[in-house]
């Protein structure tokens, strides 16, 4: 009972961490293909090293592409892999072009597709993110759906239940592995000059927000107008798509706004944990901030997790600058104990638990 993980980019390096320590806990077999979606050092090595994950089996080194392009090169490598490798079941996480690809390579191969962070929704196909997922899951053999909303989700596109698990979101079992180690380890605060609870952080990379010219800059002058009303400085790691569109559009960060390299695991969750007040466009930092009890405003339209929206942890602001200093203000001025929605730690157990159980079922059948 062999499984194949497939994983590319930052938040999935992260994501499957848990899953793959579950794999060596159990020594459960398995592989692991990079597809290379990510591949410089701070979106990508750095994770392993510090995760302490072995290296990927194979890495495909796709690199940076049109859609089409990079997807179709990263199926093509896939198959060949999966031809050789004798697979039962192959493991994806998430929404991004790699997610795609591993279901489509491995779907139409005698393997059976398991989708971590089944059933999420933003219902916005604008988004790429959005077709990826929703191709995902009607696609899939196991749905991992990390709430009963996702799992809701899932049932009201008419997929069958007995695909569905509701295992929790492994973005908790890699919060709780980590939190403990990034409070000893990390010296970002000191490093960056921060006080505890004194600084704003911001991410913001998607498509829809940096792409663009005026869904940036309106963004840019909303977090100022945070910034000049609290007095807060914000931190922001760049994302490399977002670094180039700056530069390409030739905007100027506000004065508030630190830019700072991406950040490494540890640090950037001590960073997290530390802040006052998070903005960002991230889905796996809407869910950490979440988690970790900071007040968030998501920077845009639609989220994908509505539960943190439920629990009070979060608000959709968009893009324009007074809604997004008004989503602040209801943020900062509301009590920070939240629950939080996305399960207990045990997601990637019982994502392998899942997995190799209901094969071994169906084997002695
Ligand atoms: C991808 C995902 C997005 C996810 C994000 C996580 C898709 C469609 N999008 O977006 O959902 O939120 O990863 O971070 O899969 N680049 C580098 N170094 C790298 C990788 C990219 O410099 O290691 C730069 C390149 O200029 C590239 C650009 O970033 O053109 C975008 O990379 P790409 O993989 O297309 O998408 P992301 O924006 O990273
Ligand atoms: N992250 C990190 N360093 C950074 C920014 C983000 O380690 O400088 C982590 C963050 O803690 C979260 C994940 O990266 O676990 C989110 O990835 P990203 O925002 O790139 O993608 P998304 O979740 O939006 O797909």
């Amino acid at each position: 009972n062999h499984i194949t993980i497939v994983l590319g980019t930052r938040p999935e390096i992260i994501k499957l961490a848990p899953v793959i320590r579950a794999c060596e806990e159990y020594d459960q077999p398995y592989s692991v293909i990079h597809t290379g979606q990510h591949y410089s050092e701070n979106l990508n090595k750095v994770f392993f090293d510090q995760l302490e994950l072995p290296k990927p089996d194979y890495n495909l080194g796709v690199g940076s592409a049109s859609h089409g392009k990079q997807t179709g090169e990263m199926i093509i490598g896939i198959e060949e892999i999966l031809l050789e490798e004798n697979t039962d079941v192959v493991l994806v996480q998430g929404d991004t072009n790699s997610v795609l690809a591993g279901t489509i390579a491995a779907t139409k191969l005698d393997c059976e597709v398991g989708h971590v962070e089944a059933g999420l929704r933003s219902f916005d196909r604008e988004m790429p993110e959005e077709k990826n997922r929703v191709i995902a899951d009607h696609t899939a053999d196991y749905l991992f759906a990390p709430t009963e909303q996702s799992e809701k989700f899932l049932l009201e596109e008419g997929l069958p239940e007995e695909r569905i698990y509701v295992t929790g979101n492994t973005v908790v079992d890699a919060v709780q592995q980590n939190r403990e180690l990034a409070a000893q380890k990390s010296a970002a605060l000191s490093e960056l000059n921060l006080e505890d609870g004194g600084y704003g952080l911001l991410t913001a990379h998607r498509a829809e927000n940096v792409d663009n010219k005026e869904p940036f800059s309106n963004l840019l002058a909303g977090v100022a107008q945070v910034g000049k009303r609290y007095g807060l400085e914000f931190l922001y790691p760049i994302h490399p798509r977002a670094r180039s569109r700056l530069k390409e559009f030739d905007l100027e960060l506000p004065e508030c706004v630190r830019m700072i390299p991406p950040q490494d695991y540890l640090d950037f969750l001590q960073l997290q944990s530390s802040a006052g007040l998070i903005l960002t466009d991230s889905g796996g930092v809407q869910e950490e901030a979440c988690i970790l009890g900071v007040p968030c405003v998501t920077l845009r339209d639609s989220t994908e997790r509505p539960e943190t929206l439920d629990v009070g942890a979060n608000r959709l602001a968009g893009t324009e600058p007074h809604e997004i200093e008004e989503s602040a203000r209801l943020m900062l001025e509301k009590s920070h104990d939240w629950e939080n929605p996305f399960g207990d730690g045990t997601s990637a157990i019982k994502v392998i638990d899942k997995v190799t159980t209901r094969r071994t079922e169906s084997v002695s059948q």
